[in-house]
């Protein structure tokens, strides 16, 4: 049984190839590698020693995703293909819009055209925007404040509409809140281009010296220390909620969103504190002032990812430190070497 993995070579969809092959499915990867390098794909090969096919396209092209859909038997898709730099959108939100809907739409209308109407999509925890308060679940209003969290509350929706003009669709939204870490070989992990946006990532650029210090973005928030809280998981576990929720659009027809998050809020000292304490490795800090669209606390409440796919994330603050610096001290340049 052969499951579509688009961006299958980025961040969370390499770690979410390990855990398919390794739960006995077959995967098939399309990717454009515009954020990505071919060499995860291989490297997920050599974790599992279980061969991937690998099909360097865009999902938008239309006639190279007809011909995995010939050449494969595809049972369902995962989504992960798109562009995910918030600031990034609010710059360039056309390519934003282009890339991450036109991909969805060609997705679909092919799936369709199959036959496959198994769909598992990589949606945010940012659909919550900036107006409810932390625990966020899932029947709380949804809204968007930048071009990149649009993009994810329209697919949403058109993932909704088409699952009301036919309910033999089966629709997981998955919204993650904040991925970090790297598998536990070393191997694969996260690979930003450039300066990185996110803070973990930041942290261990920092640890391994391409930095000099961490900017923390303000200390007057509403929370325990002043700096911001977010809700970090592990990519590991984030992946194996890939598997749950495929065995659920597997075996059910609806369409649902599920938070993957912890349900624990952790402060940027607490986490830097936390990969000091966890690698022995100094990451200097420097307050600095808060940036544009950020808030207080966001977590999720897990509740219903527990109750309906039987998933919860196991892996705690220390392994998301321990293993997010084995994958950086041992590719301090990523996949380029
Ligand atoms: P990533 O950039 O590492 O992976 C995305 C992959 O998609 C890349 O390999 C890229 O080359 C590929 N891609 C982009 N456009 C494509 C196209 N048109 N055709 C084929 N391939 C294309 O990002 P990630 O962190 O692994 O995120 C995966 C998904 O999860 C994204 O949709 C992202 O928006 C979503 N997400 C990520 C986070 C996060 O913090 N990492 C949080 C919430 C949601
Ligand atoms: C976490 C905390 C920062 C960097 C983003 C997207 C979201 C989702 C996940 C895709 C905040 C602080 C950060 C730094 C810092 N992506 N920080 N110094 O903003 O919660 O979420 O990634 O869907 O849509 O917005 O994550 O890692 O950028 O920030 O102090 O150099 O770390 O202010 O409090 P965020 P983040």
């Amino acid at each position: 049984m052969s499951i579509l993995i688009t961006g299958g070579a980025g961040f969370i969809g390499s770690h979410t190839c390990v855990e398919l092959l390794e739960s006995g499915y077959d995967c098939v990867v399309i990717d454009n590698l515009s954020n990505s390098s071919e060499e995860a794909v291989r490297r997920v090969e050599k974790i599992t020693g279980k061969t991937v096919k690998f099909y360097e396209a865009d999902v938008r092209d239309k006639k190279a995703l007809h011909k995995i859909f010939e050449d494969n038997s595809i049972e369902a898709v995962i989504h992960f293909a798109g562009y995910k730099a918030v600031g990034e959108s609010v710059e360039k939100p056309l390519m934003y819009y282009e890339n991450n809907l036109t991909n969805t739409l060609v997705l679909l209308e092919i799936m369709k055209g199959f036959d496959v109407k198994r769909i598992v999509f990589s949606s945010s925890a940012t659909v919550y925007g900036s107006d409810n308060k932390a625990p966020l679940n899932e029947t709380m209003p949804v809204s968007a404040i930048n071009p990149y969290g649009r993009t994810k509350l329209f697919i949403e929706e058109i993932l909704k509409d088409v699952y009301s003009s036919d309910n033999s669709w089966s629709v997981a939204l998955l919204r993650y809140f904040n991925p970090v870490g790297a598998h536990k070989s070393g191997l694969i992990g996260e690979a930003p281009k450039g300066i990185p946006n996110n803070l973990m990532p930041y942290i261990s650029q920092v640890a391994v010296g391409k930095r000099t210090h961490l900017n923390v973005f303000g200390n007057d928030y509403k929370t325990a220390d002043g700096t911001g809280s977010r809700d970090y998981i592990h990519v590991v576990d984030l992946a194996k909620g890939h598997v749950k929720a495929i065995e659920w659009v597997l075996s059910t027809a609806g369409c649902e969103a599920f938070n993957l998050g912890t349900g624990k809020g952790t402060t940027v000292l607490e986490l830097r504190r936390a990969f000091v304490d966890a690698t022995g490795v100094e990451v200097p800090f420097k307050i600095a002032p808060r940036r544009a669209g950020d808030c207080d606390e966001v977590y999720a409440s897990a509740d219903k990812a527990k109750k309906e796919l039987n998933w919860s994330a196991e892996l705690g603050i220390e392994d998301m430190c321990k293993d997010t610096w084995n994958w950086q001290k041992n590719n301090p340049e990523g996949y380029d070497k």
